[in-house]
């Protein structure tokens, strides 16, 4: 048993969770995700499973990503992210709905299936039953030679090496690196996308790497100090905009499934049909809200907030004064070009929700009632 207790201090290198250990691993699998794709100086990005398939992924009439949980949040950014820049229609749906539905899928369509651990019970049987309708289907996976990655015709790892923690964290922000990359990829290849703005696009995401460093030294004790006011919060509000509404709902699970605080993501737009009616000083409101992207409209969402005293957690971008003048809390992060501000922006929700969970005494790396891979229905 002893063994066992130091084995296991030792494969979290020092951290006292294996979820913060993988939050700071982050720099270093979105560079893995990179490297040997992302080639700067080239002007190129090279992918072997998107190299071998151009023709057909770019004469898809429509792309399907399918995937469950925080894969899921993943593939609402892809959708954002190939529309953009290859402008190919992209759907996204719960692997466990679209199995059971009958979904209009043919030969022509390209399904995208993401998986952290190439083994969801739900996402492999919606594979099959894309496969079976004629669908080209193309894998995104993080364990190598899982079901997942054997069964999917083609695909891309994620390298973000081994995640333990149940909540997913540098899976994720991995997943996002992959997407951003196809995404380019495919629209350099189909003339939607100018050179010079996949040069510049590409030059960012190569700085992702180094940004996310950034955001963990500036906000990792930020965070943990926000989150002991927390402790005792019942409800939470996650609200974003455009790339950053998926990211807001991402930051929602890992709140409950870690903190189990029931918390709820939502498009801060769509706040005024309804969320807007639970807000008062017991509310809690995470808001994201970088410079691009939205900004005045946050603006103007966070003054209705906070006319009605919400609590306002904001997470803008470094050296904002209009948000962080008015919120509770800020939290701040390095600016980027929008499309890739949810891998930066995810990071200091991770810790908020990793702090919140830890001073519950909440057990972080193995919530109760999750697993890490749910290979049954
Ligand atoms: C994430 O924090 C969750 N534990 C869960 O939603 C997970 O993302 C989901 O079960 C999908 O898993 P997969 O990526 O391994 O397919």
């Amino acid at each position: 048993q002893q063994l066992k207790l130091s084995l296991e201090q030792i494969e979290k290198g020092g951290y006292e969770h294996f979820m913060l250990k993988e939050i700071f691993e982050q720099p270093k699998s979105i560079h893995d995700t990179l490297r040997g794709r992302l080639l700067v100086e080239e002007g190129i990005i090279k992918m072997a499973g998107i190299w071998d398939n151009l023709e057909r992924l770019n004469q898809a009439q429509k792309i399907t990503i399918i995937a469950c949980g925080t894969s899921w949040h993943a593939g609402l950014i892809g959708e954002y992210l190939i529309e953009e820049f290859a402008r190919i229609p992209v759907e996204v749906e719960y692997a466990s709905e679209f199995r059971y539905r009958n979904p209009i899928i043919s030969e022509k369509d390209i399904v995208i299936a993401i998986s952290q651990s190439g083994e969801t019970a739900d996402t492999m049987a919606a594979i099959k039953m894309a496969k079976e309708k004629g669908a080209f289907v193309y894998g995104i996976c993080n364990v190598v030679d899982s079901s997942i990655s054997r069964v999917t015709d083609a695909g891309s790892y994620t390298h973000a090496g081994p995640e333990i923690g149940v909540a997913s964290t540098k899976a994720f922000t991995a997943q996002l690196t992959v997407l951003s990359l196809i995404a380019l990829k495919l629209g350099k290849h189909n003339g939607h996308l100018s050179n010079q703005e996949f040069m510049r696009l590409i030059t960012e995401l190569d700085t992702i790497p180094q940004k996310v460093q950034e955001v963990l030294d500036t906000t990792h004790e930020i965070t943990k100090e926000i989150a002991k006011n927390f402790v005792d919060a019942q409800n939470f509000l996650y609200l974003g905009r455009g790339y950053n509404f998926p990211a807001a709902l991402e930051g929602a699970l890992k709140l409950k499934e870690i903190s189990y605080i029931h918390a709820e993501g939502y498009p801060a737009a769509e706040m005024k049909h309804g969320p807007i009616a639970l807000i008062d000083e017991n509310m809690p409101i995470v808001i994201i809200a970088p410079k691009k992207g939205h900004y005045d409209k946050i603006v103007s969402n966070v003054q209705e907030i906070k006319a009605r005293k919400g609590k306002v957690i904001a997470v803008v971008n470094k050296g904002d004064t209009q948000v962080a003048s008015v919120a509770d809390y800020v939290i701040e992060f390095p600016e980027t070009s929008e499309c890739f501000s949810p891998i930066i922006a995810s990071v200091p929700l991770q810790l908020l929700a990793y702090y919140i969970a830890v001073y519950r005494g909440a057990n972080v790396d193995q919530p109760r009632n999750l697993a890490k891979s749910v290979t049954v229905e």
